[in-house]
C-alpha cells in the first residue's frame, strides 16, 4: 500500500531521454542517467546502454584497464562477445544473454574489452551497464563477481505468448533471479509483442524505472508513451502496467529497474562513489598507491 494506506498502479513521473555519447576507450552509449539535472536515481547511479554498434574487423572498442569502489556494476549483454579480467586475477568472458553482476566494494581495477575472437572478426556490440549503489555500511567489502550464464539465467513468456522476460534481478510472471543482490533490486528485460501487457508488482517505495531500448511502450493506466532512448521514472504504488499498442509496428523492448533508495549522502568522483568528499580523497589515494590493485596480466 501507498502512504496513504491505498493500492495504486504506478503512472509516469518523469521521461528522460538518454544522451548519446562516447564511454571507456570510445564506444558509443546512450545514457538516460546520470546527465545534466538527474544525477542519479537512488539506489540506482548509472545506466548505460553500449551500443548497439557494428564494429569492423579490429576496430572494436572497450574499457581499459580502470578502478572500481563503493557500489556494483552489472554488465548485460545482448550482442558481441567481451572479457573481462582484474587486478585480482578473475577473468571472464561475457556472450549474448550472459550477466556479470561484479560488487566493487573496496576496490578493483579491471579491463573490460572486446573478447579477442570478436575482435579479429568484428560483428555487432550491444549490452548495458548499471551501477547499484551500496550501502554506506558494505562500500569496503570485499570484492565479490557473480558470472551468470544466458543458460542460468531464468526466462518467462505470458500465457498469451506475447509478453517475454528475463530474470535478471527480483521476480517476473512466476520466476525468481538466481543472482544474489546486496540489496533488493528488480532487474528485469521484458519483450512485448504488439497487443500483449503486463502486470508487474513493485515493492511500494522502491524506486522505479523503464529505460525503453526498442520500439515504443505504453506506461500506466494513462498509456504514457516511452519511445526507444526514453527513461520513465515511474511514481509511487505497489505494481505498473506495460503495454504495447495493438497496432504497434513491432515489440518494444524494454529493461525495468527498482530498488529501495539508501537516503544516504552520494560523493561520487569518476569510478569512485563514497558517502563523503574524504573518502573520494582516499579512494583517488589508494588507487594511487595501488591498494586496488595493480596490473592486469
Ligand atoms: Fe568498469
Amino acid at each position: 500500500m501507498t502512504a496513504d494506506g491505498k493500492t495504486r498502479s504506478r503512472p509516469v513521473a518523469r521521461v528522460v531521454d538518454a544522451k548519446s555519447l562516447k564511454e571507456g576507450g570510445g564506444f558509443p552509449v546512450r545514457r538516460p542517467f546520470p546527465v545534466a539535472g538527474f544525477s542519479f536515481f537512488d539506489p540506482f547511479l548509472l545506466l548505460d546502454e553500449m551500443g548497439p554498434v557494428d564494429w569492423p574487423p579490429n576496430a572494436a572498442i572497450g574499457a581499459p584497464p580502470h578502478p572500481h569502489r563503493g557500489f556494483e556494476t552489472v554488465t548485460y549483454l545482448l550482442d558481441g562477445a567481451m572479457q573481462h579480467r582484474d587486478s585480482g586475477g578473475h577473468a571472464g568472458d561475457l556472450n549474448p544473454g550472459d550477466v556479470q553482476w561484479m560488487t566493487a566494494g573496496a576496490g578493483v581495477v579491471h579491463s573490460e574489452l572486446p573478447h579477442p575472437d570478436f575482435q579479429k572478426t568484428g560483428g555487432r556490440m550491444h549490452g548495458f551497464q548499471l551501477w547499484v549503489n551500496l550501502p554506506a555500511a558494505e562500500k569496503m567489502i570485499a570484492p565479490r563477481y557473480q558470472d551468470i550464464p544466458a543458460s542460468e539465467i531464468p526466462k518467462a513468456c505470458s500465457a498469451d505468448g506475447k509478453v517475454e522476460v528475463t530474470v535478471i534481478a527480483g521476480e517476473c510472471l512466476g520466476e525468481k533471479a538466481v543472482i544474489d543482490t546486496r540489496i533488493p533490486i528488480t532487474y528485469l528485460h521484458l519483450c512485448i509483442h504488439p497487443g500483449g501487457g503486463i502486470e508487474q508488482p513493485l515493492s511500494v517505495g522502491h524506486n522505479a524505472v523503464a529505460y525503453v531500448f526498442d520500439g515504443r511502450l505504453l506506461v500506466g493506466e494513462a498509456k504514457t508513451s516511452v519511445v526507444s532512448g526514453q527513461a520513465a521514472l515511474l511514481g509511487d504504488g505497489d505494481r505498473v502496467r506495460l503495454a504495447v499498442s495493438e497496432n504497434a509496428d513491432g515489440p518494444a523492448q524494454l529493461l525495468l529497474l527498482a530498488g529501495p533508495p539508501l537516503n544516504e549522502p552520494v560523493a561520487r568522483h569518476g569510478p569512485f562513489v563514497m558517502n563523503t568528499a574524504a573518502e573520494i580523497e582516499q579512494a583517488i589515494i589508494d588507487y594511487r598507491d595501488g591498494r586496488l590493485g595493480g596490473s592486469i596480466d
